[in-house]
């Protein structure tokens, strides 16, 4: 169970965040605002609470903050984003960290690694080796797990950004599984849903105590969610989707 977000505002300068779909267009600052304003409150309706963080203007992809840390019971980790533009986004987040976790460990240089790349399973963790996340950081990653008592295993990636653009474990052993995963051995033994191409953007939601977060426009990935049993809560993420953010990219969880 979680009982606390972490959340950042976003900044005016979001429209200047990086994208490789820009042929979806420039974000609407004002509606992003009220698209994140409905994220938090699906937070507190999961039983969650909230600590938000101000908007960073010289931070375009900030409000992303799943990337700059990863929470687990036991400790917090200050990432290092591979995105040059990203990097000091870490900035002051290990002393946020430290006044809900007894450590805070960092992944140093030559190691990248970002949140989005990373899957926890219980005790088990799955680190995409994307363009952001490389062996250094997952080695180090992986060796940070062991000292807890945990572990770790790395995935081959498809071409896509992060592990959780398309992967997203729902508890109970149910895993969302995009296209560019779906032939992977190493996800086998998990109950998945397959996501149909025509609904790829679904392949990250995230699940938070009794509900589902999944984004709107995706009837095919809600039905097999609800189809499990699943509560759900449906958000419009038209704006963050612009900038190749998900569901998951908004908060960080423990
Ligand atoms: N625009 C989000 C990212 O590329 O990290």
């Amino acid at each position: 169970m979680f009982s606390k977000a972490i959340v950042r505002i976003p900044s005016r300068s979001m429209t200047k965040g990086i994208t490789e779909h820009p042929e979806l267009g420039v974000p609407d600052y004002g509606l992003a605002l009220k698209q994140h304003e409905a994220y938090i409150r699906a937070l507190e309706r999961c039983g969650l609470s909230i600590t938000v963080l101000p908007a960073l203007e010289e931070f375009p992809d900030s409000c992303f903050v799943e990337d700059v840390a990863v929470c687990t019971p036991d400790f917090a980790l200050v990432t290092n984003p591979g995105a040059s533009t990203r990097k000091h986004e870490t900035q002051g987040i290990a002393d946020i960290l430290s006044a809900f976790v007894p450590v805070v460990e960092r992944i140093q240089e030559p190691g990248t690694l970002e949140g989005g790349d990373v899957m926890m399973v219980g005790r088990h963790f799955y680190i995409g080796l994307s363009r952001r996340t490389n062996q250094a950081g997952a080695n180090a990653f992986i060796d940070i797990l062991k000292r807890y008592g945990r572990t770790g295993e790395t995935v081959t990636m498809p071409p896509t950004l992060h592990l959780k653009t398309g992967l997203s474990y729902l508890e109970g052993n149910v895993l969302l599984v995009d296209q560019g995963f779906a032939a992977y051995k190493q996800f086998a033994a998990f109950d998945r849903i397959a996501v149909p191409a025509t609904e790829s953007y679904a392949a990250n939601c995230v699940r938070v105590n009794e509900y589902v977060l999944v984004p709107s426009g995706n009837p095919a990935v809600l039905a097999s969610i609800k189809a499990r049993g699943l509560a759900t809560i449906e958000l419009d993420m038209s704006e963050y989707r612009k900038l190749d953010g998900g569901l998951s990219c908004l908060s960080l969880r423990f």
